[in-house]
């Protein structure tokens, strides 16, 4: 089969190694995988990497932009602030555009700091003010642990029991995903007692992408404030917090966007906040006017500056922005929009080769539509799925495993081909055809 023999924007199908081979070989992003580190297999075989939504692969340029930190650090020491290749005193503005427009965002309602659950506490500490009729937040079931024990201990700390104030949305019985028109219902059912909507943009077990402008419109016109945990929808998912008008959202940066382990985290704060000098936060150094940072011991009230830059607290962490630079330039060089179309497109092969998979009773729990999804799709194996992850693993797959039954896999559309789709269906009907 030759290139020419896919139909550039088909969504139909073929099994067969040859029609990954040809989708690939009509694939305009397909030269981005080259960027990317892979780790190979003690066969020396690239490994089909599927982990995206978990660590992100190291871009190439990495390496080289460590060492151009160092140098500086070795060679300019403190001056480097303001002398280094990049600044190191206003380093997180490089990180400010490309992520903007990642999340589609106004640039000043964006900031790169801290981690992602840090980020979390401080717009809980901003957008979480609960009254006496009005305290109570809509989360999902199962929420990521690490943001309901956040908002468990906002609670505490306010004197309120989460066990009174927690709204947890579950999916119908024998179904593995919120419905939106769930998540509405209850908004309207006890929207004046709802203070904070909190979701994860893409919910990190199902994959499933939520209608976040719509829960949005839903939640402001009930009054509540609405924030979003984008840790599986930053890099993934099209994105348009400024026009959805949500209020917050954080995320992390290890994930799809390749920024590196312990990558800093991003924070959108919507620009109807920017300029309230009066909203209650925690305050640092690098939140204060530039004007008078410096100028500690002369002016000792803190002036938060304009825009999510006022909620940063201490100076950027060079080392942990640098990958996430490089990785960045690569984002804009792809654009998102292509990203996504692409990512639509390999995700429905993976689909359509799952699908063909016969026996051993495999559900896709992830929803069917891909506007309600990112690239990852979740499996649900009811029998030994722990033995069947362990058995593709040593095939060369690296997918997850979230106990007791799931196996997650991520293609994602800047490093992954069509053939890696390809290969991890074909070692999954192997090793499912051995039950
Ligand atoms: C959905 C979600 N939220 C929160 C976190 C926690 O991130 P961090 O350790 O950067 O605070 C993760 C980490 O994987 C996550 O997947």
């Amino acid at each position: 089969m030759t290139a020419s023999a896919v139909a550039p924007r088909a969504l139909s199908y073929q099994p067969g190694e040859p029609f990954a081979r040809a989708l690939d070989a009509a694939d305009p992003l397909a030269a981005f995988r080259d960027r990317f580190q892979h780790p190979v297999g003690p066969d020396g075989r690239p490994l089909v990497y599927l982990t995206g939504n978990s660590l992100g692969l190291m871009p190439k340029t990495v390496p080289d932009r460590m060492q151009q930190e160092l140098r500086d650090w070795g060679t300019l020491a403190v001056e480097a602030h303001m002398k280094a290749k990049t600044p190191w005193y206003n380093y997180h503005e490089v990180l400010r555009d490309p992520l903007a427009r990642l999340v589609g965002a106004l640039p000043d309602e964006v900031v790169a700091m801290n981690s992602l659950t840090i980020n979390l506490h401080l717009m809980l500490v901003t957008f979480y003010q609960p009254t006496a009729t009005r305290y109570k937040v809509l989360v999902e079931d199962a929420a990521f642990p690490s943001d309901s024990y956040a908002i468990a201990s906002h609670l505490r700390l306010r004197g309120i029991d989460p066990a009174q104030a927690l709204i947890i949305v579950r999916p119908r019985a024998g179904e593995h995903t919120l419905r939106t028109e769930d998540v509405l219902a209850q908004i309207q059912k006890q929207g004046a007692e709802i203070a904070l909507v909190l979701l994860g943009g893409v919910h990190y077990y199902s994959g499933l992408l939520h209608d976040m402008a719509r829960i949005t419109t839903a939640g402001h016109a009930a009054g509540c404030k609405v924030g979003f945990d984008l840790a599986h929808a930053a890099g993934n998912a099209k994105l348009s917090l400024h026009d959805w008008n949500v209020d917050f959202a954080v995320w992390c940066c290890y994930k799809y966007l390749n920024g590196g382990p312990g990558a800093v985290g991003g924070c959108f704060v919507h620009q109807r906040f920017g300029n309230d000098r009066a909203l209650p936060r925690l305050a640092g150094w690098w939140g204060n006017d530039p004007a008078t940072r410096f100028r500690l011991h002369l002016n000792a009230e803190f002036v938060p500056q304009p825009g999510a830059d006022g909620w940063q607290i201490s100076n950027p962490p060079i080392f942990s922005m640098t990958p996430l630079h490089a990785a960045l330039e690569i984002f804009d060089e792809a654009g998102i929009d292509a990203l996504r179309a692409k990512s639509v497109r390999l995700t429905g092969y993976l689909e359509y080769l799952l699908d063909g998979i016969q026996g051993g009773g495999m559900t896709i729990i992830t929803p069917r539509d891909p506007a309600a999804r990112g690239c990852q799709l979740s499996l649900l194996i009811p029998k030994r799925a722990q033995e069947i992850h362990e058995g593709i693993t040593a095939q060369g797959i690296v997918a997850d495993f979230r106990q007791p039954d799931v196996i997650r896999m991520a293609p994602a559309p800047l490093f992954n081909s069509y053939h890696d789709v390809w290969r991890a269906a074909e070692v999954l009907r192997g090793q499912m055809g051995r039950l």
